[in-house]
Order: C-alpha cells, then structure tokens, then sequence
C-alpha cells in the first residue's frame, strides 16, 4: 500500500519525482524516500513522515544533475514506519536502489538464505530482501541486471510493483508487476512508471497498462515490455488518457474531501452519461449486452462499497425481484460460498485494487461463476480480471474518505437494477422512464441543495462536537447509509460512531442511551417510517438527544430536525448520503483533523 514512481528522461528527475509523489500520497504517506544516480554515484534520501520532510531534507543537497530517478511513498506493512525503513532500499554493492509496492510473503526464509551467504540487511522490510536477491544474482552469477530481476522474482512469492535501477546504466530504470498495479507513461524523450496515472499526467497522457509479470525497461528515448517470466518482447500500445490533470487535484478548496463531495452533481451526470436511450427511456448498458439476468446474484466489496452494495440490495429485491446476497470480502474470501451456474458475483472497488475484494473476485472465477467489477480506476486489477466491468466513472478520488465513488456505485447499481428489471419484466416501461427522469433531475436539485446542507452540517457538528459516541439509525435501505454515516464519522474525526438497524437498538444497544450520546436518525418517508418513530420514541425517553435527518413533510419531535431538499422518496438516499458526509467533514475539520489522511488509513487497502 504505497506509491512508486521512476522517471528516465532530460529534466531534473528529482523534481519530477517529488511531484509525482505529490500525487501519490493518498495511497500512503508514513515515510518517503528517493533515489539518483549523479557523478556515477547512487544516492538516496529518505525520510520519516509527510514528503514535506523528505523535501526540507532535499533542499539541503543538491540532486538536480540526475535525470533518472525513483521515489516511494510508504504506508508500512513491514517493520516501522522510520528513516532505515523508508524506501529506495539499496543492494549491499550499493550499485542497486529499489522501491517496492506490495508484500513479499516468503521474504523470512529468502533473507535466511541471503544472510548464510554472508549479505548483510540494514532495514526490517521484506523490500530489501528483493534489491539483495536481485543485486546477489548479479555480483554470484554474473547476471544482466534483467536477468538477475527475471531470476530473483521466480523466487519471490506475494505481490509487488517495483522499480530498480543500478549505477552502470544510469538511464535505465527497469520496472515489472504482479498484483500490485503499476503503468508505464509514454512521454516525449522521457518516460515515466507510476502506481497511478495522476503522478505523471503533467507530462504525458499516452499510458500503458501493465499487466501482471510484465516488466519494462524505460529510457529517455524508447520503452520496452517483456515477460518477466521468460524475457520474451511483448506488443503494449499506449492508450490516450482524458483526464483534465486539475480533477486529480483540489481546485482551491480546502480539502479533497469537500472538493470530492461537492462534485456528487457532476458525478451523477456522467455516471448517467449514455447509459439512457432517450428515444425508448430506457437503460442502456452496452457493458452487459449478450448476458442473461443472472438467477442470483452475491455482492463482493468492503468499506463503502460494501454500503454501497448493501444499499443496492434493496433495490435489486424491489425492482427486479433478484435474490441478492451481500458479502465483505474479507469474509467471503474465507468461507465457502455456494456460487452455482447461472449467478453472477457483482465485486464494487472505488480503486479496483483491494486486496481482500480481489481474492473475491478470484474465488468466483475458479469456480466458474462470471464477475462484473463496478470499479472507478480505469485499467484497474479489477476491471481487467472481471467478465464485465461497469465503469463508474467518477474521475479519481483521492480523499481516503470515499465520498463521491459511493454516490456514483449508487448510480451503477439503480441502473442495473432498472435495466435487469426492464429485461425480466420487473419493472413496467412507466416506472422505469419516472425513475429514471428523477434520476436525471439529481444533479440540479442536488447543486441547489447542496450550499443549504453544508451550513446546516457545520452548524450541528459545532453543536454536538463534545459527543463521544454517536449512534446512526436507520431502517430499510437507509441502514446502509446509517453504516456509511457512522464510517464517516469514525474515520476522519475518530469519534467512535455505530451504525445500526434501528430495530437492532431495543436488543441491546439502547442500554448506552444517556444524554450524552446523541442519535443521529435518518427518518425519510419510506414504508418503515412510523416504526422508526416508534425506535426513536424509545430512544428520547431514555434521555437520548437524536438528529432526525429528515425529508420535508415528514413528521418527528426531536432536539435537531435537519430537512434535506425533496427529492423522489425512492432516491431519499442520494441527498442523505452528501448530508452526512458533510457532517463527518465539518466535525473533522472543526476537531482540526487530517481530513484527507487520517490516521492509520490508506486510500487503497492493497494488503490483506
Ligand atoms: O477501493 P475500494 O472501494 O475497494 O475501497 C474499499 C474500502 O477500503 C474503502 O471504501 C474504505 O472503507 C474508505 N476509507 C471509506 O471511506
């Protein structure tokens, strides 16, 4: 769970490649490091903490002869998260540096191996073990520094993007793959290799998309792809990459997280964008033409997605009468599913890269069941191994909150809802042309709305900013959302919040009920209303303080009623969502946390 980046090219690399990480730190940021090789010596900096050490570190030599470098952006899984563990790691020639993104499962016995034969290892991490094995099969067996990768990688079992160059080709930077993701970018007189298209897309969008046991040679003139297995040439053509480089950045606000809420509008619009036939008013998913409406379907993902899938279950079971079984993936991966012939695995991943929703993916391919990925990164591991793959295309998100990639599962998953529904005949041709009309009404009534929600938010975390602990409720499929609210909470301003079927308080939690432990309720006008009102009854007299969040004409007594705009009662969600990712970011900022990096988190989970 890191970022790598190394550049071959005619500019300072160094300042290249401290951009790039720039870009790269939603994806760790616990220490970081470079390395260049000037005057035909290899240097390295790393150092502890954010890249503004490692740059106040930098600004004390002087790197800017190098025109091949690397860097690395860390989020620890081996050893600390300290200078001696930060990344470039180097040989014990110190003619090699490394960085490394993954883990290496058998790293204990290979550094054995090593250590017997008499190498000796400066850091704790399993990445040194890789720059010694590859440096030790060049200095023993005399190997091309190809061949010593080729070689050293038959050995290594886990996961690793990694880039290695050596002091005797200083322009050669070489770089290879296996279930961690890595692109090369194709730019002129210059190439580039990245975990993430955003930390060279300043100089080029020609990308290619590696896949695994691919390994690449770049040069300031000229790239090359080889099996990494065999060495064997292979054909890769760069694809030209859309992306404005100003979303991959904050536009002036504050926060990515707030930038990333306030885009919800945009990203319904282009979730939407040619997926309606205005003629016929219905959905058109051209992703999924020629596959039978699978007879069940199992939803695979974690953290929001995993909401986002729960979410969607109800809709799947009311609108295109689906059985529909929704699993985490880190617990599906070690049960034994029953998958038979004719289901279909549904796996949801902002980042298409998470470890545990992967292994899903992979289980439900060796037993023969086909997957469809609705994923956000394009060319990510998950739309590449899945059957299908509905793209979300919410633009990159790089808060580690994620906030408009659920907003835009939402909308992939009510289309396919609508579009299975209208296959089977689930759905009249009425029903799915009003619901998809609101659908379209979303982005305005949302852009309207959203300026009200913000003030409210702010002014309720400020109220309840003392609050320890925090109880969502919710019934139907505001439950998932009740979930997600608590998860946001919890994540960036570290309060603990439970999210919970309102139903579920009367066994057991109501007992934590006092005055100081507010409610927050997400009271919209579904078929399950006056139940809530009756948990919420329960709650309020045992003292509790509950924020009903709330659609205009519903009526509730509570100590806050916060009214979100009125919106189709059906789609009550897509303005609940925003209001309580709003209010997590205001109690976030307001209790003066890192928003955007929380403690402990990572924007994509690619260990287990
Ligand atoms: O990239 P993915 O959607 O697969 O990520 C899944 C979770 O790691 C992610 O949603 C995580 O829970 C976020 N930090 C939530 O804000």
């Amino acid at each position: 769970m890191c970022g790598i980046i190394g550049y071959a090219g005619h500019r300072p690399a160094v300042t290249v490649v401290i951009e790039g990480l720039k870009r790269l730190e939603y994806r760790g940021y616990d220490s970081a490091g470079v390395a260049f090789v000037q005057n035909k010596c290899l240097e390295t900096v790393r150092s502890e903490g954010k890249l503004e050490r490692l740059e106040q570190k930098l600004s004390r030599c002087d790197p800017y002869l190098a025109t091949t470098g690397m860097g690395h952006t860390r989020w620890a899984t081996h050893g600390l998260p300290n200078e001696q563990n930060a990344h470039p790691h180097q040989d014990q020639s110190g003619r090699l540096a490394l960085v490394h993104n993954g883990i290496i499962e058998n790293y204990l016995s290979l550094k054995d191996q090593l250590e017997q034969e008499g190498v000796e290892f400066q850091s704790e991490t399993d990445t040194e073990v890789l720059v010694q094995l590859i440096g030790w099969h060049m200095h023993k067996d005399g190997l091309s520094l190809q061949r010593a990768i080729s070689r050293a990688l038959e050995q290594v079992e886990g996961a690793y993007a990694l880039a290695v160059f050596s002091t005797d080709n200083p322009d050669q930077l070489w770089a290879v793959r296996n279930s961690s993701p890595l692109l090369l970018g194709v730019g002129q007189g210059e190439n580039f290799v990245a975990s993430d298209i955003p930390a060279f897309l300043n100089y080029t969008r020609e990308v290619v998309f590696l896949d695994d046991h691919e390994l690449v040679l770049i040069q300031p003139h000229s790239w090359q792809v080889y099996d990494s297995r065999n060495l064997e040439p292979v054909t890769k053509a760069p694809e030209h990459i859309t992306w404005d480089v100003q979303s991959a950045q904050k536009s002036g606000y504050k926060h990515f997280m707030l930038k990333e809420i306030l885009e919800q509008p945009q990203v319904i619009r282009d979730c939407l964008a040619g997926r309606i036939d205005r003629d016929t008013r219905k959905v058109v998913l051209k992703e999924l033409e020629g596959w039978e409406v699978p007879t069940r379907v199992h939803i695979v993902a974690c953290g929001t997605s995993f909401h986002a899938g729960l979410w969607a279950k109800y809709y799947f079971e009311r609108w295109s009468g689906l059985s529909v079984q929704v699993d985490i993936a880190s617990e599906f991966r070690y049960r034994e599913p029953i998958l038979k012939p004719g289901e279909l695995v549904v796996v949801i991943s902002q980042s298409g890269e998470t470890a545990d929703t992967l292994a899903g993916l992979r289980i439900a391919r060796e037993k023969k069941v086909p997957v469809l990925g609705i994923c956000n990164v394009l060319g990510s591991t998950v739309a590449r191994e899945s059957d299908l793959v509905l793209y979300t295309q919410a633009g990159p998100e790089i808060s580690v909150a994620s906030t408009k990639a659920m907003c835009s599962q939402m909308v992939a998953l009510i289309l396919l809802t609508l579009y299975w529904g209208q296959a089977k005949g689930t759905v009249s041709s009425d029903f799915s042309s009003k619901a998809l009309k609101e659908l379209e009404s979303l982005p305005e009534l949302m852009q309207a709305g959203i300026p009200g929600m913000h003030e409210q938010a702010r002014s309720l975390a400020r109220k309840y900013s003392v609050a320890r602990s925090f109880f969502f409720l919710g019934r139907g499929e505001n439950y998932p959302l009740a979930l997600e609210g608590a998860l946001k909470l919890k994540e960036i301003s570290y309060i603990h919040a439970e999210g919970y079927a309102a139903g579920e308080m009367k066994h057991g939690p109501i007992a934590l009920i006092d005055q100081d432990f507010p409610t927050f309720a997400l009271v919209t006008d579904n078929d399950l209303l006056q139940k809530l009102q009756s948990n919420l009854q329960e709650v309020q007299a045992r003292g509790g303080p509950v924020i009903a969040l709330t659609s205009p004409g519903v009526e509730i007594r509570v100590a806050d009623r916060w009214e979100v705009p009125k919106v189709w009662s059906q789609l009550a969600g897509f303005f609940i969502l925003p209001a309580l990712q709003l209010f997590a970011y205001e109690m976030a900022v307001y209790l003066g946390k890192d928003v955007d990096q929380p403690r402990n988190l990572a924007k994509s989970v690619t260990v287990e």
